[in-house]
C-alpha cells in the first residue's frame, strides 16, 4: 500500500511515526521546508501549495492521504467530500478525539484564523478558547524540545487560557506533540489531545502490506532534514530526497485526479 503524508517541515512526523506502527505500508511524504513556515501565511497560498503537494502525491500513485499538517488541512474543507480516494483530515480527528465539554484549541496562525475548529466543535455544543502558538513551530524545527525557553514560550502562550478553565486542549498543530511533556505540565489537569491518536485509531481496522518504508521529498535541504529525523528518533527504513518547489508547482494538475472539482464547484 502506497500512502501519502505532507506537512510544512517535520511536524508531520508526529503523525508518520504512530500510523507506521499501526499501519505498516510504503509511505511518501512531502516536508515543504523551502516554503516553511505555513502557519504564517495566507489562506489561499496555503491552498495553493496544498493542491501542489497532493498532486504530486496522486501522480505517484498514492491509494490515502493523511493531512498531517493541520494548516494545509484547513484550507482543505471544502474538498474533503470530494477526494476520489481516502483523505483522513487531521482536523477531524481531532474534533472526534474530544471528549468534554471546555475545550482549549492552540493552532499556527492560519488554522486559528480559519476557526474551523472552533466551528466544528461549538457545532458538537462544546465551550470553545482558542489561540495561535506559532513559535512553537520555530522551537521544534529548531529541535528544540526540552529547557528553560521552552517552558517559558509554553506559559506565555497557554496560561491565558486559565481563566477558561479548560476540560481539554487540542494540539491543533503537528509540531507541537514534540513539546507535549511541558505543555502537559503546564497545563496541569488538562486532557491533551494529539489528534493523530486519533487518526490512527480511527484506521486501525486497516491492514497494512509490505515493509514499513518512508520515502521523505523535502524542498529544503535534505541534509538538514535528514539531521532532524535522527535527533526525533526515526527509526524504521527510509531514503530522503531533494524536490525542487519549481516542480511541485506543475503538480497541481494532478489533483484533479486527488478530487472531482466538479464536485467542489457544484456544491459551492
Ligand atoms: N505542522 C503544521 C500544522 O499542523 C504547520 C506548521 C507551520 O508550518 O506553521 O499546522
Amino acid at each position: 500500500m502506497r500512502i501519502g503524508l505532507f506537512d510544512s517541515g517535520i511536524g508531520g512526523l508526529s503523525v508518520l511515526k504512530k500510523l507506521i506502527e499501526t499501519l505498516p505500508a510504503h509511505y511518501i511524504y512531502v516536508a515543504d521546508t523551502m516554503r516553511a513556515p505555513y502557519g504564517t501565511k495566507s489562506r489561499d497560498t496555503i491552498e495553493t501549495f496544498s493542491r501542489e503537494i497532493i498532486g504530486f502525491l496522486m501522480e505517484r500513485k498514492v491509494e490515502r492521504i493523511f493531512a498531517a499538517c493541520n494548516t494545509s488541512d484547513s484550507t482543505m474543507e471544502k474538498y474533503r467530500h470530494a477526494f476520489k480516494i481516502p483523505y483522513h483530515s487531521i482536523i477531524q480527528a481531532g474534533v472526534n478525539a474530544s471528549k468534554y465539554e471546555r475545550v482549549a484549541v492552540i493552532g499556527t496562525h492560519t488554522t486559528v484564523q480559519s476557526g474551523i475548529y472552533k466551528q466544528a466543535l461549538e457545532e458538537r455544543g462544546k465551550k470553545v478558547a482558542q489561540r495561535p502558538a506559532q513559535l512553537f513551530v520555530s522551537l521544534v524545527e529548531e529541535g528544540i524540545f526540552y529547557g528553560n525557553m521552552v517552558e517559558a514560550v509554553v506559559k506565555f502562550y497557554l496560561e491565558p487560557f486559565r481563566r477558561f478553565k479548560p476540560d481539554e486542549l487540542i494540539l491543533g498543530c503537528t509540531h507541537f506533540p514534540f513539546l507535549k511533556d511541558i505543555i502537559a505540565r503546564v497545563m496541569e489537569n488538562v486532557r491533551i489531545i494529539d489528534p493523530a491518536d486519533e487518526m490512527v485509531r480511527e484506521v486501525s481496522h486497516l491492514v497494512g502490506s509490505g515493509k514499513p518504508f518512508a520515502e521523505f521529498y523535502v524542498t529544503g535541504n535534505p541534509e538538514e532534514f535528514e539531521k532532524k529525523l535522527k535527533k526525533i528518533g526515526f527509526r524504521h527504513p527510509y531514503q530522503v530526497k531533494h524536490l525542487e518547489v519549481t516542480e511541485l508547482e506543475q503538480k497541481v494538475v494532478y489533483f484533479e485526479r486527488a478530487c472531482d472539482i466538479d464536485r467542489v464547484l457544484g456544491s459551492g
